[in-house]
């Protein structure tokens, strides 16, 4: 789309003059020394417009202010200070106030390009009012997204959604508003570009009771065979674990892949898992003449006593019945739905992922083309920092699937409270996500969040105080080369709720 030219005496009544650049100005970085009474209405995150001497209009954003006063300097002693000891007024004849700018770019023609001018320190700074959006400079896209949290609830932001399947990561501490931007930003634009989003409720509570109607209970869900001996020989505590164990879960392995096992319930499921598992063993472990060796009456033992431990509430998660490709078919249908997995322990949950995430994988194989968006709330519990057992397994499928998904359109969205370490997820998951909105943080992630702002100027110490609902919007999706702080609005009904 073309554009017109920035034309300021054009914008006149909708800029404000609030200072000018100080001295040490460089292309993209400079100091605005603020007018007297501007520092009551420039505030951190303002977004400002420096007609640059140099011959270039730069949209730049506040980041970092500070005030100075001469007569109040601590490193020596100053009338100000005798004043101050004594309760009297000081003077604010030497008193300035400035923020640094951070340029966003050069907007010269009306779209923002890499600014790679000098700016000219005295070059005048205006800020935006309510007459003119900015946010029309950093793109001319359809898909928007929030609003400028600085700005005004008309300034939405535009994100260049061709990035989704680029993946997504959502960050910030409990109450930060995670579940409220995945519900109210994320997901809708998911729709709108034409996914399916099938969201994976880890605790059952914060999705599934906005989705009425659309909604599947784990237990519905049929694993596939690699996940159902995954999960069993967990479920029978590896047979006691060793040699004998690994012997018997490769006959667990037979058993299964006769898909002769299941029963009308978990009962009978059991009866016959365990019938056919000894039918298995008999029949690998028995001589010419008939007769059972010593290790076949040990595995028969072994196996006899991991399947009387059994709870039989444990083989709920493999009686389910709908198969993960009936549940694409399902999703094709809906558009959205709701995996409930608030039942059952970490590994049946992490199975039924498995089996979900498999079969996509498969489709994807196939090359085609998917449009699926998969929200995964709770992903260190998919993909911690160092996983384990089956989470090895969760670990190294979201890399795969989101390799495959950037090529085929599987968008992943990962929702955690940290980003690194102990309270984050797992650095190789982490790299394949190339947008990120970043909330208030745990002070645990400071240096971690630290790197993905470290030429942007957006400080920890802004991060962890950040209120709920506010993110900051970096990578992929951001048309702007620097983080972008935003928020939305949430519905009427929903601020009774959580009120
Ligand atoms: N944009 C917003 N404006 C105002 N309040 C908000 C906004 N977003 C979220 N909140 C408030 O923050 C609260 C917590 O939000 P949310 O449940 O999304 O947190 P969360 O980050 O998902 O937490 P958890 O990690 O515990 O799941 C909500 O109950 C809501 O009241
Ligand atoms: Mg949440």
């Amino acid at each position: 789309m073309k554009r017109e030219p920035v034309d300021l005496d054009g914008l006149k009544g909708s800029l404000e003059e609030i200072g000018v650049v100080a001295s040490g100005s460089r292309e993209n970085e400079s100091l605005v020394i603020l007018y007297e009474g501007k520092e009551r209405v420039v505030t951190n995150e303002s977004l400002v417009l420096i007609e640059n001497r140099n011959g270039n209009k730069v949209l730049a954003i506040c980041r970092g202010g500070f005030g100075i006063n001469d007569s109040l300097r601590t490193s020596e002693y100053t009338p100000g200070i005798a004043y101050a000891r004594r309760g009297g007024s000081t003077s604010t004849a030497k008193e300035y106030y400035a923020f640094r700018l951070v340029a966003i770019g050069d907007v010269t023609s009306g779209r923002i390009v890499q600014n790679a001018k000098i700016i000219a320190p005295g070059s005048r700074v205006y800020r935006f009012n309510e007459g003119f959006n900015p946010m029309t400079f950093l793109s001319s896209s359809e898909q928007r997204l929030g609003y400028y949290a600085t700005g005004y609830k008309t300034w939405e932001v535009p994100v260049q959604a061709e990035y989704i399947s680029s993946h997504i990561g959502i960050f910030g501490v409990t109450g930060s508003g995670k579940s409220f931007l995945c519900r109210h930003q994320v997901v809708p634009m998911l729709l709108r570009n034409g996914y399916d989003v099938l969201i994976l409720d880890w605790k059952g509570s914060d999705y599934a009771p906005h989705y009425p109607g659309k909604v599947l209970n784990m237990g519905d869900v049929e694993l596939d065979d690699e996940a159902i001996i995954d999960y069993l020989a967990s479920a029978l505590n590896y047979f006691g674990g060793g040699d004998i164990g690994k012997r018997l879960e490769l006959y667990l392995g037979e058993v299964i892949a006769t898909h002769n096992w299941k029963g009308k319930d978990e009962f009978e499921t059991a009866k016959r898992l365990l019938s056919e598992m000894e039918r298995v063993i008999i029949e690998d472990n028995t001589d010419q003449s008939g007769k059972l060796s010593r290790w076949g009456d040990t595995y028969l033992r072994k196996a006899t006593r991991a399947f009387n431990n059994l709870d039989r509430q444990d083989l709920k998660p493999v009686m389910g019945t709908m198969k993960p490709r009936e549940i694409v078919e399902r999703l094709r249908r809906e558009r959205l739905l709701v995996l409930d997995l608030s039942y059952g322990a970490k590994e049946q949950k992490l199975s039924v992922f498995l089996s979900i995430a498999r079969h996509l994988k498969r489709m994807m194989e196939e090359k085609r083309t998917i449009n699926v968006a998969l929200v995964i709330d709770e992903a260190p519990q998919y993909c911690p920092w160092q996983p384990r057992g089956l989470e090895e397994r969760t670990t190294k499928t979201l890399t795969e699937l989101a390799a495959l998904g950037r090529s085929y359109k599987l968008a992943l969205t990962l929702i955690s409270q940290g980003i690194a370490g102990e309270i984050g997820i797992n650095a190789a998951v982490r790299r394949n996500l190339n947008t990120l909105f970043v909330g208030r943080i745990h002070p645990l992630d400071a240096p971690e969040a630290e790197k993905y702002f470290a030429t942007s100027y957006v400080s920890s110490d802004q991060l962890l105080r950040l209120p709920e609902g506010h993110f900051f919007l970096i990578g992929k999706l951001n048309p702007s080369p620097v983080p972008l702080l935003i928020t939305f609005e949430i519905p009427e009904e929903e601020r009774v709720r959580g009120a």
